[in-house]
């Protein structure tokens, strides 16, 4: 049987984002993983317009041909793993706005994070999560976290070590995270398809 299918999908757009060493690093980690298949998604693939639609699209089908090839791609699969950057306390204008794109093809699946900054992207995840419960999404109570010291030792703007020097601290969360995300996946595939 074919493994349930995650997007990690890169939160953050702009040239000189960070974003795409942890991402890597993440990729790296999973790519073997026994139960399930991660695909990365990266936003600035999608060129999504500010979001112009007549409603969600869980009331009125979306016009714009962005829009629709987001949602579904979206579609293709059975839980998220996000990668989110904190601007002002909150994830990034980008990724607030594609999660607005979409709505039927976030609902009742898991969506699980690494976050980063210097408190370890922890208040844009939570502002995530609370999305993500407006989206039907089941938000996990896992996540791997780069902050403090660690964030800026790693961060391309601080010391730009590789992020193998800080693995040790990130292992124990990532399988937590990764233990919970497959229970949830299965969970919920099972119920959906049901
Ligand atoms: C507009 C903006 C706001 C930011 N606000 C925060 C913040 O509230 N908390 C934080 O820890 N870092 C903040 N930062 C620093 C980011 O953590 C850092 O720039 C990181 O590299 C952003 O992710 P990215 O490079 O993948 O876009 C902010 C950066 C920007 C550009």
């Amino acid at each position: 049987m074919p493994k349930p299918r995650i997007a990690v999908i890169i939160g953050s757009t702009r040239k000189a984002r960070f974003a795409d060493k942890p991402a890597q690093w993440l990729m790296g980690k999973i790519k073997d993983h026994a139960e399930l298949d991660f695909e990365l998604v990266d936003l600035r693939d999608f060129d999504l317009p500010f979001f112009d639609e007549a409603a969600s699209n869980l009331w009125v089908p979306s016009s714009d041909p962005r829009a629709v090839a987001w949602q579904d791609k979206l579609a293709q699969f059975d839980g998220y793993l996000f990668i989110v950057a904190e601007y002002n306390r909150s994830i990034t204008g980008a990724l607030k706005n594609a999660l607005d794109q979409a709505y039927k093809e976030w609902n009742r699946k898991p969506m699980a994070a690494l976050a980063y900054g210097s408190l370890g992207g922890a208040r844009a995840l939570e502002h995530l999560r609370n999305s993500a419960v407006e989206l039907q999404m089941v938000p996990l109570r896992n996540a791997v976290h780069i902050g403090g010291g660690d964030f800026f030792k790693v961060w391309t703007g601080g010391q730009d070590a590789p992020i193998s020097e800080i693995e040790d601290h990130l292992q124990g969360s990532l399988d937590a995270m990764l233990e919970e995300l497959v229970w949830w996946t299965r969970a919920t595939k099972a119920a959906r398809e049901g």
